[in-house]
């Protein structure tokens, strides 16, 4: 019997010595050291034994049976070890490699354009200001000097908002200019005004220059002794900022109803320097003679200082309003041949800029 207990043993462990991975370890366990397996067997076996041998043959058995355990342990704890380390190799993270960036997105255009024209006005001490965005008959024509059935207001080609009328302010619009904001500024009471009110407008139109949704920039100073040089300092001011240092402005006689004399804005064109000719003297495609249109100015008319009791006496100023979307256009690099685009929301345009 001693003799069997020996042999098994040795073959317990030749086997383990050839055992690779945890899972055949785990079935070794189980039938050759569980109480089913044959060692087990054996060992019930003692029983049947004189006192003398089951001393001695127990004794052996027991050593047999240790060694085989240390055997298993070491196994055990090597194939841990290595796998283990298989594990830490397979998942190593090499923090010299260079990352990969996430792409990143950026502003809209507008928005870019918004925050520089903001700042621009920012240095020279106009603030930012907002207003409604859907507003009164009121501040969008009457108080500015157009009255109900003025044919002037057909040009701002208004959408009405299917609301009930106020009885002094009328009809509620989607503000087709940011002009409303003037009458509402001069409400706040609080003189001298110098603001920079960008919004949203709405006009009934869309082709290749127009969409029904874009934005303007409106400008409105109030002050004692204002005259038109000093708006055309601030459109020079934001002109260079804008566009360039070697870039000017140009006022042409115009006519709004709510500013007296009025003006249009023209600024050099950047292309062909203000001269309306190409090198080799074939004629500029941008511009027409050397200017480009940018929008409306003018000094505010006392009709409109009276409708935000303010005593044109006393005070006077100058307010000009241009669309962020057209001055954008017109910056050069930023070339926009279909304005619509920039509210089509795709990536391959909008990823440019
Ligand atoms: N509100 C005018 C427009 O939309 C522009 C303008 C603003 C003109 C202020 C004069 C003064 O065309």
């Amino acid at each position: 019997m001693r003799e069997k207990l020996e042999q098994l043993a040795k073959a317990m462990t030749d086997e383990l010595a050839g055992v690779k991975t945890l899972a055949e370890l785990q079935s070794f366990e189980v039938e050759k050291l569980g109480r089913k397996s044959e060692f087990n067997a054996l060992l019930k076996g003692l029983g049947g034994l004189s006192p003398e041998d089951r001393k001695t043959v127990g004794m052996a058995a027991n050593r047999l049976k240790q060694e085989v355990q240390a055997a298993f342990d070491a196994k055990k704890a090597e194939l841990e070890s290595t796998s283990a380390g298989a594990l830490a190799d397979a998942e190593r993270i090499d923090v010299t490699v260079p990352g990969i960036r996430p792409p990143q997105g950026h502003l809209h255009l507008t928005s870019q354009a918004i925050s520089e024209i903001t700042a621009i006005f920012r240095r020279i001490g106009f603030s930012r200001v907002r207003h409604p965005e859907v507003d009164w008959d009121w501040y969008a024509f009457e108080s500015l000097n157009m009255p109900g059935d003025h044919p002037a207001r057909d040009e701002w080609e208004t959408f009405f908002v299917d609301a009930p009328n106020d009885p002094k302010k009328g009809k509620m619009v989607l503000t087709p200019h940011t002009s409303n904001g003037q009458v509402r500024e001069m409400e706040k009471r609080k003189l001298p005004i110098r603001m920079i009110n960008i919004a949203k407008c709405y006009r009934r139109q869309i082709d290749v220059s127009h969409v029904p949704m874009f934005h303007q920039f409106e400008g409105l100073l109030i002050d004692r002794h204002v005259s038109v040089t000093h708006l055309k300092g601030v459109l020079d001011h934001f002109a260079r900022e804008f566009f360039g240092p070697d870039r000017v402005t140009r006022l042409r006689p115009f006519h709004f109803r709510f500013t007296e004399p009025s003006f249009e804005v023209d600024i050099s064109c950047g292309i062909c320097g203000g001269t309306g000719k190409l090198e080799g003297g074939a004629k500029c495609r941008l511009c027409k003679e050397g200017w480009l249109e940018l929008g409306g100015a003018g000094m505010v008319h006392p009709n409109v200082l009276k409708a935000g009791k303010i005593d044109p006496e006393e005070w006077g100023g100058f307010a000009f309003g241009w669309g962020v979307e057209r001055t954008m256009a017109m910056k050069s690099g930023v070339r926009i041949d279909d304005i619509r685009v920039l509210y089509k929301s795709d990536f391959r345009f909008l990823k440019q800029f």
